[in-house]
């Protein structure tokens, strides 16, 4: 059977590097996403994803630092132990932080290591040339390396910011030299990103390991973006050309915590349904010892409390010119403005 012919959820059971080769010898690009906690990964594993980068991106998309260098290897270490916990088939990657491999072969090693004891199945690191004898003391130690090149963010002041990187012939040759460099040392793949597609594939032709871009175009053998921007779920100003929102979960959010809100303050949450039911004879002797009016009020009579709670919070969602939002079972996007049911 051709890996074609498995379905449009792509490879049963767990991914290895080797699956990742067979998929790019078939032409069939690998499904990439970078997640960072347990649902997310749980979502992405039902949903056919085929590999998960545990990206130092969390550090900007979670936690709400301004830059991916602020995250330290504790930190990835317990996004990366949710993620494993939760994605049982795709192939696991784990990003490896600023200063945890560039300043020993020894700390390289340390460091990826906790990364597969972790859970992962590789570990990614930025730059070319220049971190060659890291990317081959870990392999050495039996560990699957991803290079990383393009736009690489742990060097943001030397690149000068977040800018597209491969846009010339003579930076496309450099990057293709990192490239073969990185293989030459072992690299079982290489990440591109932020490069026009030109680059990517100029890049690709020269190499045989599997090529993966973020931004770097169709030319490449696996897509990967980050959860939060499919999601709409990322708060802050940067927002790169490559991305694509399938879905507004930030409006969806925010207006389930404004309802959620308006409820509490209008007393119409919680209902009866959602308190804890005891025995009549029971109620009543606490009801008689409080003699609180506002417990009284609860049971005395649920059901009609319980009704004309729903009727009112109904009304109120139906006038409110804020609603909840409504997923529109034929699209990946959210529709605006549906009222809720
Ligand atoms: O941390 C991350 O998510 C990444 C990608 C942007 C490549 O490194």
């Amino acid at each position: 059977m051709t890996l074609h012919a498995i379905g449009l959820t792509g490879v049963k059971g767990k991914i290895t590097t080797v699956t990742l080769a067979s998929l790019k010898a078939a032409g069939q690009p690998a499904v990439f996403l970078a997640a960072y906690d347990y649902p997310t990964a749980v979502f992405a594993d039902r949903a056919g994803v085929d590999m998960l980068l545990v990206g130092d991106s969390v550090a900007m998309t979670v936690l709400g630092h301004r830059h991916t260098v602020e995250i330290s290897m504790d930190e990835m270490l317990v996004f990366t132990r949710a993620v494993c916990r939760g994605a049982r088939r795709p192939f696991l990657v784990g990003d490896l932080p600023f200063l945890s491999y560039q300043v020993s072969d020894a700390d390289a090693i340390r460091n990826a290591g906790a990364f597969i004891v972790a859970g992962c199945d590789a570990v990614k690191c930025e730059g070319g040339a220049r971190i060659v004898p890291r990317v081959q003391a870990m392999v050495d130690a039996g560990i699957a390396v991803m290079g990383h090149l393009g736009l690489t963010p742990q060097s943001l002041g030397q690149l000068g910011g977040y800018r597209i990187q491969g846009k010339t012939l003579a930076a496309v040759e450099r990057l293709a030299e990192d490239a073969c460099a990185l293989e030459r040392a072992g690299a079982w793949s290489i990440l591109l990103e932020a490069v026009p597609a030109e680059a990517a594939a100029y890049v690709r032709e020269r190499l045989s390991v599997p090529v993966y871009g973020i931004g770097a175009g169709p030319h490449v053998d696996g897509q990967l973006v980050i959860s939060h921007d499919v999601l709409g779920t990322f708060v802050g100003g940067i927002r790169p050309r490559f991305v694509s929102r399938y879905a507004d979960l930030d409006i969806s959010t925010e207006n389930a915590f404004r309802q959620y809100a308006r409820d509490v303050r209008a007393g119409h949450f919680p209902k009866p349904e959602h308190c804890y039911p005891i025995d009549e004879a029971d109620a009543a002797a606490i009801r008689a010892a409080a003699g609180g009016s506002r417990t009284a009020l609860l049971s005395n009579d649920g059901e009609r409390t319980g009704s004309m709670n729903r009727v009112a919070a109904t009304a109120d969602r139906l006038t409110n010119p804020t609603t909840l939002q409504r997923q529109d079972p034929d699209s990946h996007v959210l529709n605006r403005g549906h009222p809720c049911p």
